[in-house]
């Protein structure tokens, strides 16, 4: 997968790309990340990436040429290359959006910054608008830092042997997990996990998952694939949770 960043601050996007797993995918070829300055493809000669708005009002608007210029260049040699915005007016960003976008070959993403960005930027030269959530960060790096993680990791081979998938690809939260020592101040691990039994540990977990999903997200519970079985763990959770 090859990802172009366009932005004012590149070296924001040093450390968090040579930490970890984005390292290693970056090392091992799976991924070819791209930073460029949008500055570089300004023209005029203080390299102004920004300008006052058209019908007065405060803040600076991101122009319009220096961003175009930057994108037509980039698909230059990758016609196919998605754009997306990063704005908190975007469509927020999930787990089914990571998928949809790992799935694309080429990525490119616009970091606004200031006020926004010209509309005619929006209109005919972005694919997709996305917001990390609903709160307004200075400008799209850090959002852009966000959906690239999310992404990467689902890249197939980014994830080590040792680093499986998670709950979250079904709709569900993560059960409760635990490591050694068994006995930590008084504070037992889960018998069931000692047991040695994997069926019933995966029925515990299942229910584990379920239950927490129940209490902290029941938003994701409507929108998660519930088997019979599952329906029946969630009777019991039901039944456990009105009883304390
Ligand atoms: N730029 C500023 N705030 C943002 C947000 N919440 N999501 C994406 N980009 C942003």
């Amino acid at each position: 997968m090859r990802i172009d960043i366009l932005t004012i601050f590149p070296e924001m996007f040093s450390s968090p790309f040579e930490q970890s797993i984005l390292k290693r995918a970056i090392t091992s070829g799976l991924v070819d990340i791209r930073i460029h300055n949008i500055r570089d493809y300004s023209h005029d000669k203080h390299r102004m990436t920004d300008d006052y708005p058209y019908g007065g009002g405060g803040g600076m608007l991101m122009k319009p040429e220096p961003i175009i210029r930057g994108v037509e260049s980039i698909k230059r040699d990758n016609q196919a290359a998605k754009v997306v915005l990063m704005t908190p007016q975007g469509i927020r960003y999930t787990q089914q959006k990571a998928v949809n976008l790992a799935r694309s070959d080429s990525l490119i993403f616009i970091c606004g910054r200031y006020e926004g960005v010209d509309e005619r930027v929006r209109e005919f030269w972005v694919d997709e608008e996305i917001s990390i959530g609903d709160y307004v960060l200075t400008g799209g790096e850090l959002a852009a830092m966000v959906v690239i993680d999310a992404v990467v990791r689902l890249i197939p081979g980014a994830l080590g042997g040792g680093e499986t998938a998670d709950s979250f690809y079904e709709g569900l939260l993560e059960y409760p997990q635990y490591t050694r020592p068994r006995c930590y101040r008084g504070m037992m691990v889960p018998e069931v996990l000692l047991s040695g039994n994997h069926q019933e540990i995966a029925i515990w977990r299942r229910k584990e998952s379920l239950k927490r999903t129940t209490i902290r997200r029941p938003d994701l519970l409507k929108e998660a694939k519930i088997s019979k079985k599952d329906e029946v763990l969630l009777a019991e959770i039901k039944i456990d949770l009105k009883q304390g």
